[in-house]
């Protein structure tokens, strides 16, 4: 349950980020006994490369505190959005955190939104539209794959997150989002092979004072069919973007320092000139691009629905 509220101490049942180091985590489930790969039920011991954690010992210690394992230690975290994007199990490709905040702020999602998501795919994206959309709005996601909707159905229940999402299994480019959505959302995005199959669904449940369309495709072709359908669907002001990540490297370094007061004698006082040489090496603190830029991930497209009216009125003037 530790999803839905900030804690202090750790209890039976909740999801718990065990962090060894930025690139090594991993999302644990409080609970003594598991079961192995014979089925049979054991203790639920934690293996990581620090040696192995007995996962009911975590019982009663404060989250951010540090654990011991039998060969270092470890910080025991409370789970975030962020932070299962980059723990969960993966069923599929996933969304991760610098594309997640674009799309929440080009969907102008907020606490009350009601939005449709397919597909739902390994639920990365999931739990940071609930966060957002807490605590009365609601998330509709979509996925035709059987086994992908139990499992995300059982980790949003395992969350306590089922009361702010319904998850529909549903071929939504065949079936589309179905009668009870009709004119509900306020914003849908996709996440799909072939998004501009879904957008004339999509048209039918957005709000009709309108609303957003915002779908993530890996392929440019992908975003230029799914611009094309949005035009012809009436959507209006269509951007696409591609987020890249560009980190900064801080660090000490000693930089050869240009000494004005030594230059402007360096001609007249040889003397002046050798003193202040030994002064041209200073260590500052810099902060300079890495060398190496993560890749490209997707590309973002966010387009308006303008209200029923306005879309009406067009139609009446260009015929
Ligand atoms: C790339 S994954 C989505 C990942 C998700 N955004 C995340 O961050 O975890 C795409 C999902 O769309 C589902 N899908 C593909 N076509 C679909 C359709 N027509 N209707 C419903 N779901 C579909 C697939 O089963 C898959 O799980």
């Amino acid at each position: 349950m530790s999803f839905r509220k900030t804690k202090k101490i750790i209890e039976e049942g909740d999801v718990v980020i065990l962090y060894l180091s930025p690139n090594k985590m991993h999302s644990l489930e409080v609970k003594a006994k598991i079961s192995n790969k014979k089925d049979e039920i054991v203790d639920n011991v934690f293996q990581t490369t620090y040696g192995a954690l007995k996962v009911i010992s975590l019982i009663g210690q404060k989250y951010g505190s540090k654990v011991k394992l039998t060969r270092g230690w470890a910080y025991v975290l409370q789970p975030t959005p962020e932070l299962w994007t980059l723990t969960l199990p993966h069923r599929t490709q996933i969304i991760y955190s610098p594309d997640i905040s674009l799309i929440i702020h080009l969907m102008e999602l907020k606490p009350g939104s009601v939005i449709i998501e397919t597909g739902t795919g390994s639920g990365s994206l999931s739990h940071s539209l609930i966060r957002t959309i807490r605590p009365n709005g609601h998330l509709y996601t979509f996925d035709f794959h059987e086994q992908r909707v139990f499992i995300a159905s059982a980790e949003f229940e395992r969350h306590g997150l089922s009361n702010y999402v319904t998850l529909r299994k549903r071929d939504i480019c065949l079936e589309g989002f179905g009668e009870d959505l009709k004119h509900k959302v306020d914003a849908v995005f996709l996440d799909l092979p072939h998004p501009w199959l879904a957008i004339e669904h999509a048209t039918i449940a957005l709000k009709e004072k309108g609303g957003k369309l915002c779908s993530f495709s890996p392929c440019i072709e992908q975003a230029q069919r799914t611009c094309a359908k949005l035009i012809c669907e009436g959507f209006i002001e269509l951007n696409t973007y591609e987020c890249l990540q560009r980190e900064m490297n801080v660090q000490y370094r000693s930089l050869s320092v240009l000494d004005l007061e030594c230059l402007k004698y360096k001609h007249t006082n040889e003397d002046m000139a050798r003193k202040n040489k030994k002064k041209q090496e200073e260590k500052l603190l810099t902060a300079i691009h890495t060398e190496s830029l993560p890749g490209h991930t997707g590309f973002v497209t966010i387009a308006t629905l303008p209200p029923c009216y306005a879309r009406k009125q067009e139609k009446r003037e260009s015929s």
